[in-house]
This record gives C-alpha cells, sequence and structure tokens, in this order.
C-alpha cells in the first residue's frame, strides 16, 4: 500500500481526537460477494481493523447503490448480509465501527453545503458520469451528485486516512477540493482534509481467465456458498489443453493466479510444485484442491456469517458503541458547518 501524492499536504493533525489514525472506507452492498472483493477490499479492511494504532469506521454505502435505478431494493435488501460478512469475516468491532451510511441524516446535510460551494462543471467532470454519457445511458441526477455524497461520507466523520482501490483516486481528490473550497468560503477550517490511501493490491482475473472477477462479467468465485455452486463455479475456470503428465506454468494458470489468493502459503507452495512438475498433477487435481482449500479457509467462517445474518438484534448490540462513537463525530462536524454558514436554530 502506498501512500498517495496528491495535493493533501493540508492535513491537520492538530485536529485528531484520539492517538489513532480515523480511516473511512466505503462498501457498496450490490451484489454476491466474491473472492476480488475479498482479496481487494474486504481482507485489507479487516486487517487495518486489527491494528492498534488504527480506528476504522467501515461504512455499508447503500444509498449509493441506489444510482441503480432498475435496482432499487437490492442495497437495502444486501446491506445486513454484507455487514454480517464482514463480521465473521474478523473485522475488529471492539475498537471500530461498522456503520450503514442511510443512518446518517448529517450526510445529506454535509453534502448539500458542499454541493452549494461547488462548480457544476467539476460534477459533470467525474468519470463515472461521463463514462454513463459516452455509452448513451441517460444518467440520473444522483450520479451526477454521487462524488458529493461520497465526499459527504468521508468529511462528515472528520476521517484522516481513505483507503480506496485506484479507481476511486478522483472521487478522493474531490472530497479534499469540496473540503478546501468549503472552507475557503466560510473562512473557517470546518472539514478535515482527507489524505487518499491508494491500495495497490492487483486485480484479481475471472473464472473465464481473462477479465478482472467481478459480479458483472459472471466469472466469480464466491465466498460463501454451497458446496455445489463452489464445484460448479471451479469447474468453470478456464484451463489450457496440457495433458496430466505436463509441466504447467502456474504464472498462466487461472486456476492458480485464484487460489493463491486466499490459500495458505503451505498450500500455495504445494500446487505451485506440482503445477511446475506435472508428473500425476492435471488440473482436475488443481481444482479439487481448490475447492477443499476453499472449504478450510471460508468453511470455518460459514456459521458465524448464518448466525450474524438471521440474528440482526445480535448484529445491532454489536454496533452499538461503534455507532455511537460515529454519531458523536458526525454531530460535531455537522454542528461546525451549522454555525460557519450561520444558520439558525428554533428548535
Ligand atoms: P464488482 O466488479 O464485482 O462489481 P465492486 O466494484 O463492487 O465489484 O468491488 C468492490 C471493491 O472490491 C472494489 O473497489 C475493489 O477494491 C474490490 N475488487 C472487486 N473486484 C476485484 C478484483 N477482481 N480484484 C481485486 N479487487 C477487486
Ligand atoms: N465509491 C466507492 C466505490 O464505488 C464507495 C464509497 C462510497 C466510498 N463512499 C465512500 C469509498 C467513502 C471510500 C470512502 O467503491
Amino acid at each position: 500500500m502506498k501512500e498517495s501524492t496528491q495535493n493533501l499536504e493540508n492535513l491537520d493533525i492538530q485536529k485528531m481526537k484520539s492517538n489513532k489514525k480515523r480511516f473511512l472506507t466505503g462498501i457498496k452492498p450490490t451484489g454476491e460477494v466474491h473472492i476480488g472483493n475479498y482479496f481487494g477490499a474486504i481482507k485489507p479492511c479487516i486487517e487495518q481493523s486489527q491494528d492498534k494504532d488504527n480506528e476504522v469506521i467501515l461504512m455499508c454505502v447503500d444509498w449509493h447503490g441506489l444510482t441503480n435505478k432498475n435496482e432499487i431494493f437490492r442495497p437495502g435488501e444486501l446491506s445486513h448480509p454484507l455487514i454480517a460478512l464482514y463480521l465473521a469475516l474478523g473485522f475488529n468491532i471492539n475498537d471500530n465501527s461498522i456503520v450503514l451510511q442511510s443512518n446518517f441524516p448529517q450526510i445529506q446535510e454535509n453534502s448539500w453545503y458542499l454541493s452549494c460551494v461547488t462548480a457544476s462543471g467539476m460534477l459533470e467532470r467525474s468519470h463515472a458520469y461521463k463514462d454513463a454519457l459516452a455509452n448513451g445511458k441517460t444518467p440520473t441526477a444522483g450520479l451526477l451528485f454521487y462524488p458529493a455524497l461520497m465526499s459527504s461520507d468521508i468529511l462528515t466523520f472528520d476521517s484522516h486516512f481513505v483507503p480506496v482501490g485506484k479507481d476511486q483516486a478522483q472521487h478522493l481528490e474531490y472530497a479534499s477540493d469540496m473540503a478546501q473550497l468549503f472552507n475557503n468560503a466560510v473562512k473557517k477550517n470546518v472539514f478535515n482534509i482527507p489524505k487518499a490511501i491508494i491500495q495497490e493490491t492487483p486485480t484479481l482475473v475471472g473464472t473465464d481467465g481473462e477479465r478482472k472477477m467481478s459480479k458483472s462479467y459472471d466469472n466469480v468465485i464466491p465466498i460463501f456458498s454451497t458446496k455445489k455452486e463452489l464445484e460448479r463455479k471451479v469447474k468453470e475456470i478456464k484451463t489450457d489443453s496440457k495433458g496430466l503428465d505436463d509441466p504447467k506454468d502456474p504464472n498462466t494458470c487461472t486456476i492458480f493466479q485464484i487460489f493463491k489468493s486466499f490459500a495458505s502459503p503451505q498450500a500455495i507452495s504445494y500446487m505451485e510444485e506440482r503445477l511446475k512438475r506435472g508428473i500425476g498433477y492435471g488440473y482436475g487435481h488443481a481444482k479439487k484442491d481448490f475447492i477443499d482449500e476453499h472449504e478450510k479457509v471460508f468453511g470455518a467462517y460459514r456459521e458465524k456469517y448464518e448466525y450474524y445474518l438471521n440474528d440482526i438484534n445480535a448484529v445491532r448490540k454489536l454496533l452499538r458503541p461503534g455507532y455511537e462513537r460515529a454519531h458523536s463525530y458526525a454531530e460535531q462536524v455537522t454542528k461546525r458547518a451549522r454555525e460557519a454558514l450561520n444558520l439558525k436554530n428554533y428548535w
């Protein structure tokens, strides 16, 4: 992981309320979670939550999920399974928080304040909006305002560091630019300028062996699924025509490429050696080892996942302290914004 060198020099470390570095990251509840998500987003976030020097706020961004109006109920339905999955896989909820975006009206409020100091042309230049137009789609105003909402997710919680993939770098520039625009407009340091942490995780290939693993390409290996479904997906992994006893190159073997993103170091070297040697180790063997290792790594968490999935009250209890902490950050920041704007209160 490498810190980006964007225009972020103004990080106001003095404002940190505790000695912990406050990380905030967002994940959209939009579909079945796969090994690509695990490798690129979930595992790094869980590791950050296990570091005592960090305070991680993981936000399930259900409002962002609403930008696809054909699937308007999906984010609402998928947010709990996503939260259950993070908890089951080891997110440290004792010192950190998992929050649902739509439970924080302060985000919408600050998003409006940020929009009112931002030129509309800046939003029109966002990649997602421009791509939708270029592909002949009719983007909604929601998609246009997506970067303002995301900036507000970050700024409403006085976040210091925001770990994201490369594809989100532009959004992070927006967040610091909007914070700066607002601070300049009101001549006060209301919003903390966040720092992007651009994660350098390589992109995991899908079962087709060509494109990145993505639910949009239907080439994914799920994290939690029935054995039957997993077997069906693993069967789909593309291989070349090398025979049982031919030496095989692990670097071009899609089974191995996906395998090494989740398997234990011992299991990785076991498969690597056998592929290279060939003799008596064909793709069928590699696929069987893949399924066994998948069960070993993720099977242990399935019971926990199902427990959290089916007991929303148990999850609510676990999330409560983090919610209260996050709520107090959001209240403080929003109060600063209102006061700086000279908004009155008769309530
Ligand atoms: P999908 O492409 O299946 O729609 P998302 O865009 O919802 O996945 O992915 C959420 C996050 O998971 C991404 O921001 C990225 O960090 C990570 N991710 C998704 N697919 C991959 C992949 N194939 N390799 C590495 N990371 C990935
Ligand atoms: N736009 C991000 C994505 O598509 C998700 C997101 C929303 C986010 N709000 C955020 C990420 C705040 C980091 C911080 O992946």
